[in-house]
């Protein structure tokens, strides 16, 4: 099985519990959300009109809540998993395509210079070669247009990651069933890329962006979702019990107001930004 192979077989797995583990919730909070997100990475409004591609949409957290929150533009949303795109259909996000969001020039079944917006949510350090996707992602751009990028793991998450859920195992004292633990090591091996902020930007450059603004973001709530994780998979009783949705808002507002200005650059565990074609 090669890597995009494991990410279908994974992801076709992972879309029936994804939602509840990550706190997704597709309403109106969520797709006000979601459209700030984009137009915070961005720097300015969406513009009547203008079409974004989601590629790696997942269960459509940010394909359906763009849409519904601004219906003024078109977002298709694009996965390799079908798992995956019949929950973002059942969330409200259309159209969608399956298909890979990378794998080299002309991959993507989108025609060339077509789209204004590139979102790319967690993806690229999915994909086996990306500076390759972000080469494909430059080329449906039409001259002007950007690639969004977010939630892309740093080097450092994986360690403070490990810390935690050491520490959690450790008090839940929870064995896995060995099926549970065939797909636990199955979401580490669709886990391809970790991307230092350096590390993206010279990627970036090399796929042809012409103006790269990427830094790095967010300590507890990347905590906060591990650790929601975690425990919904060794506990879901006591997991269930937990306002998740409001700890993960609280901890992307703790990261945005104190932990994003006072933690160093290169403890942060998420790489976000924006690419100009
Ligand atoms: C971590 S999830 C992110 C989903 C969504 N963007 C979000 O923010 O919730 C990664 C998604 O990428 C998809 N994916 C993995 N490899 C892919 C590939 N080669 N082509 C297209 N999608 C892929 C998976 O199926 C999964 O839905």
């Amino acid at each position: 099985m090669d890597d995009v192979e494991v990410n279908r077989v994974f992801h076709d797995h992972e879309c029936h519990y994804y939602d509840e583990r990550f706190a997704i919730v597709h309403d109106a909070r969520s797709a006000r959300r979601a459209r700030r997100e984009v137009e915070s990475l961005l720097g300015r409004s969406l513009r009547a009109g203008e079409v974004l591609l989601d590629v790696g949409c997942g269960t459509g957290w940010l394909a359906a809540g763009v849409r519904r929150a601004a219906p003024e533009v078109a977002v298709i949303g694009l996965d390799l998993s079908q798992g995956m795109l019949d929950r973002a259909r059942a969330a409200g996000a259309w159209p969608l395509m399956q298909g890979q969001a990378g794998g080299g020039t002309g991959w993507l079944p989108i025609a060339t210079g077509s789209v204004d917006l590139v979102i790319g949510r967690g993806v690229l350090h999915h994909l086996p070669d990306p500076v390759g996707a972000l080469a494909e992602w430059y080329r449906v751009l039409r001259p002007g247009g950007a690639v969004v990028l977010s939630s892309e793991p740093t080097p450092i998450v994986e360690r403070h990651g490990d810390v935690l859920v050491r520490g959690m195992l450790a008090v839940l004292r929870t064995p896995l069933e060995p099926e549970a633990e065939f797909w636990e090591l199955a979401a580490m091996a669709a886990n391809l890329h970790v991307f230092s902020c350096r590390e993206l930007q010279a990627m970036a450059a090399a796929a042809g962006f012409r103006e790269i603004n990427l830094r790095t973001a967010a300590v507890a709530a990347t905590l906060v979702l591990t650790a929601s994780y975690v425990l919904h998979g060794r506990q879901p009783e006591i997991a269930r019990r937990l306002p998740w949705r409001n700890l993960e808002s609280a901890s992307r507002m703790i990261d945005s107001v104190v932990l994003d200005r006072v933690v160093p650059g290169r403890w942060r565990h998420t790489v976000i930004g924006r690419l100009t074609r």
